[in-house]
């Protein structure tokens, strides 16, 4: 997006920029959750002494009083063992400060649906960040049918990025479930802000929320979609006939059906356009006992198909790490994804033609 990259580590990415730059940050992140702003960074060694640096700091600046707030948290601190306990007292060092200053105050729940406070405490440094996204940026809104295991919309995107695509070439999305790496790259094809299926941020509910400026990015972020030609086919299929028929409903919420082509069959019957360009297959991983050795076979017919028919392609498999032996053909690159929980690779193929 252009901004300076002060800071990275494996959970997010430190920049500086406008308000302005926070609103386009929601609306075109691909693969972020969530956009913190900075409130204030304190010294808490206990939870008294994190009240005492809480209720200090002008709240009443960016929470509305008549508004609503939840506070959510990551915490690593030896005096705490409730990690719900920092998440209230930041709650009442909020809603004590603005009811001495304003003799009222804002309500308060754990759904995160509103104003957010979001704690980061390690050690005794804890910061103070303001919530932009609320719900998790994944939550695009589009996936109003999520099928069996589907991959969060970021991580699709993620996938897409790693790949390198960008729309110029075809694409193709075997055993594609719900839809959402082909929703995705739709999206990323037709330069769509994925932002701008939803329409509820945290941010709205800020006292510092500029609602004509937000107004104008939205507006502007639709213009910025006008690509829709030159985009290379997408197709996307399934074994399952009502996979095939939520991904296409799936699609059509994301504004995107015109682009994908959908079918439903076995992935090795799949039909592969004339040029070459990317596949990618993401297999079921078989979580409960005794069902990973059932799908051996499955990713054996996947290795195979990615030889036989895939020549001259860029083939990419999203899997569970046990798996990726089971494939059979030897991986050009391996990169390690932690998809909610589940250590997973996405494999890449050279499929020399
Ligand atoms: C892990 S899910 C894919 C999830 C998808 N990425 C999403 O976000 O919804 C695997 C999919 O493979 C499909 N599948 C299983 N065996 C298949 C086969 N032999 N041919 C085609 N699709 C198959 C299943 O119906 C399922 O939808």
């Amino acid at each position: 997006m252009g901004l300076p990259v002060e800071k990275t580590d494996h959970t997010g990415v430190t920049t500086r920029g406008t308000m302005h730059d926070g609103m386009k940050m929601l609306l075109w992140l691909r693969t972020g959750f969530h956009v913190h702003q900075r409130f204030a960074d304190i010294r808490a060694t206990d939870a008294d002494m994190l009240y005492a640096e809480t209720v200090r700091l002008p709240w009443e600046r960016v929470i509305p009083t008549e508004g609503c707030l939840s506070v959510v948290s990551a915490v690593d601190n030896p005096t705490i063992t409730n990690s719900m306990f920092p998440n209230v007292k930041v709650k009442d060092a909020i809603v004590d400060r603005m009811t001495k200053i304003h003799g009222s105050r804002p309500d308060s729940n754990s759904r995160a649906d509103h104003a957010v406070i979001h704690l980061f405490w390690k050690g005794d440094q804890a910061r103070l960040s303001l919530d932009f996204a609320g719900p998790k940026l994944s939550d695009r809104g589009y996936r109003r049918e999520p099928g069996k295991a589907p991959l969060r919309e970021t991580t699709a995107a993620a996938i897409l990025m790693e790949t390198g695509y960008d729309g110029s070439r075809p694409l193709v999305v075997p055993m594609c479930g719900s839809g959402t790496i082909a929703i995705e790259a739709a999206l990323m094809a037709a330069h769509r802000a994925p932002g701008l299926l939803r329409s509820r941020y945290g941010i709205q509910h800020l006292e510092t929320f500029d609602e004509e400026a937000w107004r104008d990015i939205r507006a502007e972020a639709k213009r910025d979609a006008i690509k829709t030609t030159g985009i290379a086919p997408i197709i996307a299929t399934d074994i399952d006939p009502s996979m095939v028929a939520s991904a296409g409903r799936n699609a059509r919420t994301a504004g995107v059906e015109h682009l994908i082509e959908f079918s439903t069959c076995d992935f090795a019957d799949t039909p592969m356009p004339d040029a070459p360009g990317t596949v990618i297959m993401h297999g079921e991983y078989g979580l409960r006992l005794g069902d990973a050795e059932e799908l051996a076979p499955t990713y054996a017919r996947m290795g195979d198909f990615l030889k036989q028919r895939c020549a001259g392609w860029d083939g990419y498999v999203f899997t569970a790490r046990e798996h990726a032996g089971r494939i059979g053909l030897k991986s050009a690159q391996r990169t390690p994804f932690d998809n909610a929980g589940i250590d997973c690779r996405l494999l890449r193929f050279e499929l020399y033609s």
